[in-house]
């Protein structure tokens, strides 16, 4: 039999891992996950974990689901692969095509597929070039986005992204990429009235686009809640006013659902929640709850009707666009997210239940800000509440808390000091509050570390 320890030299010997620090990993060896199920994890010692991040934001529906096991497996029997390149598709990629029509924001009528959130939004950053070129607009080309965001890895996706490392580390970002600063109350706004900051945060976009030239600037994009920045929900003042400046400088403007999709923030995308009206919209992660690898672009029909009647050949697509297998998994899933009511239940009662007992922990000494919105949600922590004042970095603060989390059998996750949760959406209320009474201790012990009395 396989052990923990052979896995673990085994994957010390060949395994780079995503966003891991590898000499550090190799010293404390891996924990292998072996298997799951509803909202539970297992590793190789036998440790049971309650799944606080979905895996990576992803898994609304809860692990082990036969049902998509089985449309796999059949789908794989019947035709296992094709492509959708030469004037031939597949019916599970026509039919999810269809349904994404039917389920996403009025006017989002066109989807196409790529395999990964960095992937579509590389194939938006794209469209948009290919849109202002038909356009006969070629100088308007510029992508403006966010500090602390988080688009995806490929070349353009983390051009888009606003993490500095992602920027030192590869010599990025690529020309034709800037950013502005999010709208991140909690840290930048001072005294300010928190709508009074999501306005003036919204209206760096027109600063930059003074200095830059609205004849340059093609496109703004932005997550409706920023997840992997840290959880970071915008005042109800922001998204209007950044939709008004765009509608104003005739900017194209995408919707990056690849965490908020899929009844995340409550309804099924961000863009409800927030009453945004995007040309793009970026879709992944929840759209097949994880199980495969899909993604999506839905390009609203003001811009595809441009590109199917005057592009031409779009020199563009993976060999798995429209993967059959992907698809068929990702039709199941949202059948059962619908059928089941899973996300109707998330943002009508498990979703407002779960906001509500986090608010609870503001009281702890640690918490600055318990914020968050629908099944995601952020807890910063800080050194001084009333002056809003974070721990100095080298103290890891969050990372040793997230290591309490673990220790006692909570996956939750530490972005800068923020402590970040977006479970499955299916997790019940007695599973909140396992959640919860985990969170609370991994806070205490995290306080009692640092000399601080709960
Ligand atoms: C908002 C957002 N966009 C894009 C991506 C990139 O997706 P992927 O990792 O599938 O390339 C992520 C991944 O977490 C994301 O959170």
């Amino acid at each position: 039999m396989t052990t923990t320890a052979i896995w673990q030299e085994r994957d010390r010997e060949h395994h780079l891992h995503p966003f891991t620090d590898a000499r550090a990993l190799n010293a404390a060896g891996v924990r292998v996950i072996t298997k799951a199920d509803g909202v539970y994890l297992w590793d190789s010692e036998g440790n049971r974990l309650l799944d606080g991040m979905a895996g990576l934001w992803c898994v609304q529906i809860g692990y082990g689901r036969r049902e998509l096991a089985r449309v796999a497996a059949a789908q794989m029997e019947e035709l296992p692969y094709y492509n959708t390149f030469f004037q031939t598709a597949t019916p599970p990629a026509i039919d999810l095509a269809a349904k994404l029509g039917e389920l996403t924001p009025a006017g989002l009528g066109h989807v196409f597929f790529a395999n990964s959130g960095s992937e579509a939004n590389d194939t938006i950053a794209k469209m948009v070039r290919r849109y202002w070129n038909l356009r006969g607009r070629p100088e308007k080309k510029t992508i403006v986005s966010r500090h602390y965001v988080y688009h995806g890895v490929t070349m353009a996706a983390a051009s888009l992204s606003g993490l500095a490392p992602m920027h030192t580390q590869f010599d990025l970002p690529l020309p034709g990429f800037v950013h502005i600063d999010a709208p991140y109350w909690y840290r930048h706004g001072g005294d300010r009235d928190p709508e009074d900051f999501g306005r003036a945060a919204a209206r760096a976009l027109e600063t930059k686009i003074a200095e830059l030239g609205a004849e340059t600037i093609g496109a703004f994009i932005g997550e409706p809640v920023m997840g992997a920045g840290g959880v970071i929900v915008p005042p109800k003042s922001y998204w209007p006013e950044i939709q008004r400046i765009c509608r104003e400088h005739d900017i194209l403007l995408i919707a990056d659902e690849v965490i908020c999709g899929f009844g995340r923030t409550g309804p099924w995308f961000g863009c409800e929640t927030y009453d945004i009206h995007p040309d793009f919209m970026t879709i992944a992660k929840g759209l097949s709850s994880g199980y495969l690898p899909v993604s999506g672009v839905m390009v609203h029909d003001r811009v595809a009707e441009l590109l199917i009647a005057e592009g031409g050949e779009l020199a563009h697509g993976f060999t798995y666009s429209g993967h059959p297998v992907a698809c068929a998994v990702a039709l199941e899933n949202l059948r059962i997210l619908v059928y089941e009511g899973i996300v109707d239940r998330a943002g009508a009662e498990t979703g407002p239940y779960f906001q509500a007992r986090l608010a609870a922990l503001a009281d702890h000494p640690l918490v600055g800000e318990v914020r968050g919105v629908g099944m995601v949600a952020g807890i910063e922590l800080v050194e001084d509440k009333a002056a809003r004042r974070s721990f100095d970095e080298g103290r890891k603060v969050g990372a040793t808390c997230r290591d309490h989390s673990l220790a006692n059998g909570l996956v939750m996750r530490a972005v800068r000091d923020v402590m970040v949760l977006s479970p499955p959406l299916v997790i019940g209320r007695a599973e909140i509050d396992e959640l919860i009474a985990a969170v609370a201790r991994a806070l205490d012990l995290t306080a009692r570390d640092l000399g601080i009395t709960p």
